[in-house]
């Protein structure tokens, strides 16, 4: 896991966590906001493990990484582009966006998808889990203006459905029939648009989408606009 581990100065540390810049740094110390177990810590130099430091009181978040579940509402985007409108960053502490590296969502949903969401600031598992190589399995559950078809599950599963516009067949997906109108679709890649253009590949619009699984995490019954920290993950 690297960088997180390694004993950091002070300033770099609250720097690195999104406090203020390594030039307040020094402020920060002399009113005492930095402590380390307990006792305030009086240089900027000094090596700290990220651990065992609190600043204003508190610990800080993601020592060692910051991992978080995110249920994302409807009407906002995945993007920093301004001139798009709401962000999930703004719906987040700003302190993680000032972090550095700052956080970045683990892969992106549309604006009007609701659902699970990782947000972290390490690139490794982003990397680790947006590649389609790791087949990390992203359950999606669609309301259709129409009624879902029994056949449609040999098409996904078949691994030759082909999106418009792309000559690569997308990997094999599972499609469960949930009712008339709703499906639940298991896919292993996050191509643009891929649940929607998939369903329009056989002549169907979703009308509502909703993700509720992204690998391990499951989004439960986390309400829309909320967050929870996950433990850092494991790979084996
Ligand atoms: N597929 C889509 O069409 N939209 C999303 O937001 C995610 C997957």
């Amino acid at each position: 896991m690297g960088e997180e581990f390694r004993r950091l100065r002070v300033d770099q540390l609250l720097s690195r966590f999104g406090y203020c810049s390594r030039r307040e740094a020094p402020k920060w110390v002399r009113e005492g906001r930095v402590t380390a177990n307990g006792v305030a810590l009086e240089s900027t130099d000094r090596r700290v493990d990220p651990r065992a430091v609190q600043v204003d009181g508190a610990a800080i978040e993601g020592p060692c990484g910051l991992l978080v579940l995110f249920h994302k509402p409807a009407g906002v985007v995945c993007s920093r582009d301004e001139r798009e409108g709401t962000s999930v960053y703004d719906l987040l502490p700003p302190r993680w966006s000032a972090r550095n590296p700052p956080i970045t969502t683990v892969g992106r949903l549309d604006r009007e998808t609701t659902g699970l969401l990782l947000i972290t600031d390490v690139g490794e598992w982003v990397h680790r889990w947006t590649s389609p190589r790791h087949h990390v399995v992203k359950t999606y559950e669609a309301t259709l203006d129409g009624p879902v078809k029994e056949e449609w599950k040999a098409v996904f599963a078949s691994g030759e459905l082909r999106l418009d516009g792309e000559d690569k067949p997308c990997l094999p997906a599972q499609l469960t029939v949930v009712s008339e109108r709703e499906g639940r679709l298991d896919v292993v890649e996050g191509r643009y648009h891929q649940v929607r253009r998939m369903f329009a590949a056989v002549g169907a619009g979703v009308t509502r989408l909703h993700r509720s699984r992204f690998g391990p995490y499951e989004l439960g019954d986390l309400p829309e606009g909320q967050w929870r920290f996950l433990e850092p993950p494991c790979f084996g």
